[in-house]
């Protein structure tokens, strides 16, 4: 099985290096639900559709396209990936995780991951953006469950899954942009229905400030990998029971919509500062 799974990644990082010819991203971007503008904003793009990369599925969540996009974002060569596989979708954790192990195999050495969640902190402004300072892991599954990879660790460190240094450069970024910025605990959860009510007095009692699906089985990928990982969540509407309001897919949409220039401009600020794409790995 690990076999198999270390075959894919190898095939798929080989599909991606061609399709990439003399390029070298430096910092691969996750763009999460509704957010998938910033792959518009770089210039000189190839786009890389799934399909024509080993073992990535096509994805079939509304608002999410199917592929990598390279390109440059101020002068920084990036990587972007533009519709995530998540484990709601009964994708096994070893493919959710695929595209991370492929940004690792290209010697990318920083990782931005964004996503939409719910504000389990009431104070937290909706719709707003809150960089990920620690995340809980309520998924009940690991992505490096079994034999482990030559080129992973076994049991990794999970005290800084976020590197600070990125983060304090996120938050320099956007206090000089004047963008608000609020950091919090983002707590992982399979899906795909939404919370109950009680479940988010749960996750208050527990110290998450946010929630949503995705991000977990990523970050522990990346850290796994020695990959420094930065996280931004849109914070697209109050979690259950703290608004009346019933939740929708369409108002996460449209959440990321409003806050979505916010968000590009932060993570151009963050990609343009030398210390982040300075951290490329030769693995
Ligand atoms: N809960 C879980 N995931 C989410 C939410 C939420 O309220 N909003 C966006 N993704």
């Amino acid at each position: 099985m690990a076999e198999k799974v270390e075959r894919v990644v190898h095939q798929a990082a080989d599909a991606v290096r061609k399709a990439l010819g003399d390029r070298r991203p430096e910092v691969a971007i996750v763009l999460g639900s509704g957010l998938g503008g910033l792959a518009d904003a770089v210039s000189d793009p190839i786009a890389i559709p799934y399909s024509s990369i080993e073992g990535f599925p096509a994805p079939k969540v509304v608002g999410h396209a199917g592929k990598l996009v390279a390109g440059v974002l101020d002068d920084v060569p990036v990587l972007m990936q533009s519709g995530r596989f998540h484990l709601y979708e009964g994708h096994d954790p070893s493919v959710v995780v695929l595209p991370v192990r492929v940004f690792a195999e290209l010697g990318i050495g920083a990782l931005i991951v964004t996503n939409a969640a719910g504000g389990v902190r009431p104070s937290l402004p909706v719709p707003g953006l809150m960089l990920i300072a620690d995340h809980i892991n309520l998924m009940w599954r690991s992505p490096l469950l079994g034999p482990v990879f030559d080129s992973e660790e076994r049991f990794p460190d999970m005290s800084a899954p976020y590197d600070g240094a990125l983060r304090s450069v996120a938050r320099e970024t956007a206090l000089q942009a004047g963008i608000a910025l609020e950091e919090g605990v983002y707590a992982g959860v399979l899906g795909p229905s939404y919370e109950t009510p009680a479940e988010i007095r749960m996750l208050q009692r527990i110290g998450a400030d946010a929630v949503g699906m995705s991000t977990v089985p990523e970050v522990i990928t990346a850290a796994a990998r020695g990959l420094r990982a930065l996280g931004i969540s849109t914070i697209s509407n109050y979690a259950s029971g703290i608004s009346t309001k019933p939740l929708s897919h369409e108002e996460v949409l449209e959440a990321g919509k409003v806050v979505s220039g916010d968000l590009e401009r932060l993570v151009r600020g963050i990609v343009r500062h030398n210390s982040v794409s300075s951290s490329v790995t030769t693995r």
